[in-house]
Order: C-alpha cells, then sequence, then structure tokens
C-alpha cells in the first residue's frame, strides 16, 4: 500500500511544471562538465581530441536513453515519461551538432572542402555523418506543427528512422575503435540498444497476436 502511494505520488510529481526545465539543466550538465575539464586543464594532453571523442559517448547515451524512454513507460506504467520523449530527442541532436562541430573545428579547421574530402576517404567518418543527415529531419520534425503538416502515421514512420541511426551510431563507434582493437566500450553500447531493440520486437508480436484476426475471424483479446 506504501508502495502504491509513493509510486502514484512520483507519477503526480511528473507532472509538476518544474520537471522539464530541470531535465533541461541535467541534459546541459555534460556539456557544462566538458567545458569545465578543458579550462580547468583536466582533460589530458589532448583536450581537442577529448572533446570530439566525449561529445561522440554523449551523443550515444542520449540515444540509448530515448531508447529507453519507452520501455521504461510500459513496464513502470508510467505515460508520464513521454512528456520528456521530444526534449531527450533534441538533446541528441544537440550533442552530435557539438560532436560534429568539434570535429570540424579541431581536426579540419572548419575546411569544407577538406571536410568533405575527409568524410568521402574515411568510411567510420562516412556513417557517423549518415546518422548525422538522418538525425536532422527528425529534429525538423519534432514540433507539433511538423506532426500535423505529415499526419501522425508519416510522422511515425519517419521518426522510426532513429532505429537505423542507432545502428549507423553503434557501427561508427565499432569502426573507429576497431583500429585499436579496443571493442570493451562498444559491445556494452550494442548490449544496451540490442535489448532496447528487442524488447520493442517482443511488444510489435505481442500486439500483432491480439490483433483481431481478419476475413471473419475473431478477436483473440475477445
Ligand atoms: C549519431 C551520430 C554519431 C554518433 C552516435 C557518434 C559517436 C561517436 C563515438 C561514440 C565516438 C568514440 C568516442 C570514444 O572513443 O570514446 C566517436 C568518435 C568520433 N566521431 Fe562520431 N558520432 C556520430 C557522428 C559523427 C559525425 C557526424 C562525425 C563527423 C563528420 C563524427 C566524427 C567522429 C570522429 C572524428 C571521432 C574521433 C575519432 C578518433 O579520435 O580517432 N562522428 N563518435
Amino acid at each position: 500500500m506504501l508502495a502504491a502511494n509513493t509510486a502514484l505520488s512520483l507519477k503526480k510529481r511528473l507532472l509538476h511544471p518544474a520537471v522539464k526545465p530541470l531535465l533541461f539543466l541535467l541534459c546541459l550538465l555534460p556539456v557544462v562538465w566538458l567545458i569545465y575539464r578543458v579550462a580547468s586543464n583536466g582533460a589530458g594532453a589532448n583536450p581537442q581530441e577529448y572533446l570530439i571523442r566525449a561529445t561522440g559517448d554523449w551523443t550515444l547515451r542520449f540515444i540509448c536513453i530515448v531508447l529507453a524512454v519507452t520501455p521504461l513507460r510500459t513496464i513502470t506504467n508510467t505515460p508520464q515519461l513521454a512528456r520528456f520523449r521530444r526534449m531527450l530527442g533534441l538533446f541528441v541532436y544537440f550533442y552530435v551538432v557539438v560532436h560534429l562541430l568539434s570535429y570540424s573545428w579541431f581536426d579540419m579547421g572548419f575546411d569544407v572542402p577538406d571536410i568533405a574530402k575527409d568524410i568521402a576517404k574515411r568510411p567510420f567518418i562516412l556513417v557517423g555523418f549518415s546518422a548525422f543527415m538522418l538525425l536532422t529531419p527528425l529534429a525538423a520534425t519534432s514540433f507539433n506543427a511538423a506532426i500535423k503538416a505529415l499526419g501522425v502515421k508519416r510522422w511515425q514512420l519517419l521518426h522510426k528512422l532513429v532505429y537505423v541511426v542507432s545502428g549507423l551510431g553503434l557501427l561508427h563507434f565499432f569502426w573507429m575503435r576497431a583500429g585499436k582493437n579496443n571493442f570493451a566500450e562498444v559491445f556494452v553500447y550494442a548490449a544496451i540498444i540490442a535489448l532496447l531493440l528487442a524488447w520493442r520486437v517482443q511488444q510489435f508480436l505481442k500486439k500483432k497476436k491480439l490483433q483481431p484476426i481478419k476475413n471473419g475471424g475473431q478477436s483473440l483479446s475477445n
């Protein structure tokens, strides 16, 4: 009884108007921390490389967080969590833009023809750039007006691209680490993303099973 009441009050608290701004500040903490570490000479011998890599890590972490919202919402029966998904999705884009800018600045000196050549020459950069390109329409259509203009079905279909992005992000990371033969972290992220996607496949199959059998059949849920 006490546990049920605590859960209920926690769910109610998620609707408090202060929660969204607080989450916004929490999502900004990694970038503030990275800037602080660089400014205080705590980012090692190569702060530029540190920034490129750390922002790549945070992009992948936010992809995992976004993919975790729906399973968490369903498993804990907390529909209130849905209201944070859009913001979390936009933070994926924020971190990938900072990652891309760090690379463009520190590795390439903002030389656009050189960046284009590098993207074409190095497969792991091409894969990362493709993930960025696919994320762009998702970020651009994450507003209510875009949902209205596209229609819910088409919007939902478009936003399934996040699964492709998660695969490309992993491949990008794997390819980069392959040169160093260092796969431990790649496998951790791969396991998390595989688990989150497997949950979705399982839900999809469950829903399909419960759908009314067409051609005069009876609904299994009846
Ligand atoms: C969704 C898109 C992306 C994700 C999830 C992602 C993720 C990552 C991750 C996890 C790392 C390795 C960090 C580490 O070693 O700890 C990384 C490194 C890197 N990424 Fe990305 N990235 C993405 C897009 C891009 C784009 C668009 C570019 C540039 C066009 C890029 C360029 C790089 C570079 C240059 C490195 C560092 C390579 C090195 O230090 O040897 N990434 N990225």
